[in-house]
């Protein structure tokens, strides 16, 4: 992701209610830069059409926030986008990628070769 699809990559996350849109391109611009950031895009035609917002702690790229844009699910932009990250993650000698996950995208995650350890997502608000 570079900073010209910022406006876009906001669009995605917004239409398909991952994100409020409340100072989202501020919060992604601060952090885009960041070396342990995996922030994926996909184009299309000049257009972005999927979003990937991963970070990388030395062990693990835990992915907050996926998503492609609206009427466009189910055309293998979010496999292009898990591909391109488990490249990045066998690239920084990662052993694994976690993702928080709505229960209606499992599916597709499960399709993707993401098991559940048994493990609990546990989040406090703060
Ligand atoms: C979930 C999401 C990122 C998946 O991306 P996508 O581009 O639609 O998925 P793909 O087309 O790459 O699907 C890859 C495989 O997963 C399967 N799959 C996709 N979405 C699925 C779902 N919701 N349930 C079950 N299986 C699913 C597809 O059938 C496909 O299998 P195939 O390759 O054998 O045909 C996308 O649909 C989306 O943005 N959904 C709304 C937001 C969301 O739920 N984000 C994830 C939680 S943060």
């Amino acid at each position: 992701m570079t900073r010209s699809d910022l406006g876009s990559a906001c669009r995605i996350l917004v239409d398909q209610g991952l994100c409020s849109a409340q100072g989202l391109e501020q919060r992604l611009s601060a952090t885009l830069d960041m070396t342990n950031a995996d922030y994926l895009v996909v184009e299309e035609d000049g257009a972005i059409v999927g979003v990937t917002l991963s970070v990388f702690d030395g062990f693990t790229s835990f992915v907050s926030y996926m998503g492609v844009d609206l009427g466009k699910e189910r055309q293998q932009i979010g496999r292009q986008m898990i591909e391109e990250l488990v490249r990045r993650t066998q690239a920084r000698d990662g052993k694994n990628i976690v993702v928080a996950s709505w229960l209606s995208a499992a599916g597709f995650y499960h399709a993707m070769e993401f098991r559940m350890p048994g493990a609990v997502f546990l989040v406090r608000e703060v």
